[in-house]
């Protein structure tokens, strides 16, 4: 099968399109011939064992992939496609069935063939989607869902996503609205029309204002994009508020010395734990409308080091897709 492989972390062209052998689904697996994947944040600092977030992340960062070089050889953990095989013990999926989901730390999604195990991050597709609209429907939002649901976001409570239109902002804003909140989306002048398409109830364009000078407070302030801070944010949380980190190492002690000390918590809980559940809720909200991936750009298979640039700038709007449809 065609694959996207690297035996060495670094930068974008460390990336190459091989044949390598297709795997095998074992007895509780599916085998999934991928229509379409993606390229995120996720894939980026893993290929860069982390090197921009200093030393000591660096390392964790290869303990986890590989000391000397990447133990999994093909990224992409996203990934939306057809059944092709499954395993003797399968009993939720046939071949054939349209699926979706996010194979995590397991990677090897920017492939033509991956295998996932049956109770794992997998669902069947919503009718009518295509493959390159669920593809990203996973990683953002399951990043998002996390960290809302530690917050225990509720009706009626005031949430301001900063960082609204990269993948995890994008679905925060959404989710949040779910979970019954208001939300002010923060977010840079190009991307205010599609931040209110998602359903925003106010909209701050970051180029014109400055959210921690308005006078206005909030129950929640979540960091979809890691270059904000509690220090400067905390002035417009309420008292009892929570800061919602999703990067940034200083944000692990932050967490836990606020978790003793003052009524301001920041909560950055590492690592993040998704479930099949969470999968499913995400169809659910695909279908019933209350949700939906947002796609910037989409990249054939044999673009993906072009697709890796793109998505290093930082500038994404939502999600980038790769394609892997003839
Ligand atoms: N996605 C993952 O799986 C994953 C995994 C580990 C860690 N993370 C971390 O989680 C954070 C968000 O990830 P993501 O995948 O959602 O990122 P992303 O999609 O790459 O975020 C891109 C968006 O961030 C906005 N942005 C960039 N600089 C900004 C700033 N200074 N203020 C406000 N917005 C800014 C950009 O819009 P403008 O340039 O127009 O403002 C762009 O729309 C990152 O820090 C990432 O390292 C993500």
């Amino acid at each position: 099968m065609r694959a996207v492989v690297y035996d060495r972390y670094g930068p974008p062209e460390v990336l190459r399109l091989e044949e390598v052998a297709r795997p095998l689904p074992t007895e509780n697996e599916v085998l999934v011939r991928v229509r379409a994947s993606t390229v995120n944040r996720l894939d980026v600092h893993t290929r860069e064992a982390n090197v921009k977030s200093g030393l000591v992340v660096s390392l964790l960062s290869r303990l986890v992939s590989g000391l000397g070089q990447p133990r999994q050889p093909i990224l992409g953990s996203e990934f939306a496609g057809e059944v092709a095989a499954i395993g003797s013990a399968v009993t939720e999926f046939v071949v054939g069935d349209r699926v979706f989901g996010n194979t995590g730390l397991r990677f090897g999604t920017n492939a033509e063939f991956v295998s996932v195990p049956e109770s794992g991050r997998i669902a069947r597709m919503p009718t009518g989607m295509s493959f390159e609209a669920a593809a990203p429907a996973t990683d953002g939002a399951l990043n998002a869902l996390w960290c809302l649901r530690l917050a225990d976001v509720k009706k009626g409570e005031k949430v301001l996503v900063y960082g609204a239109s990269g993948a995890i902002g994008t679905a925060g804003v959404q989710l949040a609205k779910y979970f019954g909140a208001e939300v002010t989306a923060v977010c840079n002048t190009k991307n205010v029309d599609v931040v209110r398409s998602i359903g925003a109830d106010q909209v701050i364009d970051y180029m014109k204002e400055d959210f921690t000078k308005n006078g206005l407070s909030y129950d929640v302030i979540f960091d979809a994009v890691g270059k904000q801070s509690f220090k400067r944010s905390k002035g417009s949380l309420k008292p009892g508020g929570f800061y919602l980190a999703t990067d940034g190492f200083r944000n692990l002690w932050l967490a836990l010395w606020t978790s003793r000390f003052g009524d301001k918590k920041v909560i950055f809980k590492l690592p993040p734990r998704y479930t099949k559940q969470d999968v499913l809720l995400l169809k659910e909200l695909l279908e019933t409308g209350k949700f939906r991936a947002v796609v910037d750009r989409c990249y054939p298979l044999e673009d993906v080091v072009d697709a890796a640039r793109y998505v290093e700038t930082e500038q994404k709007t939502g999600n980038v897709v790769l394609s892997l449809e003839q």
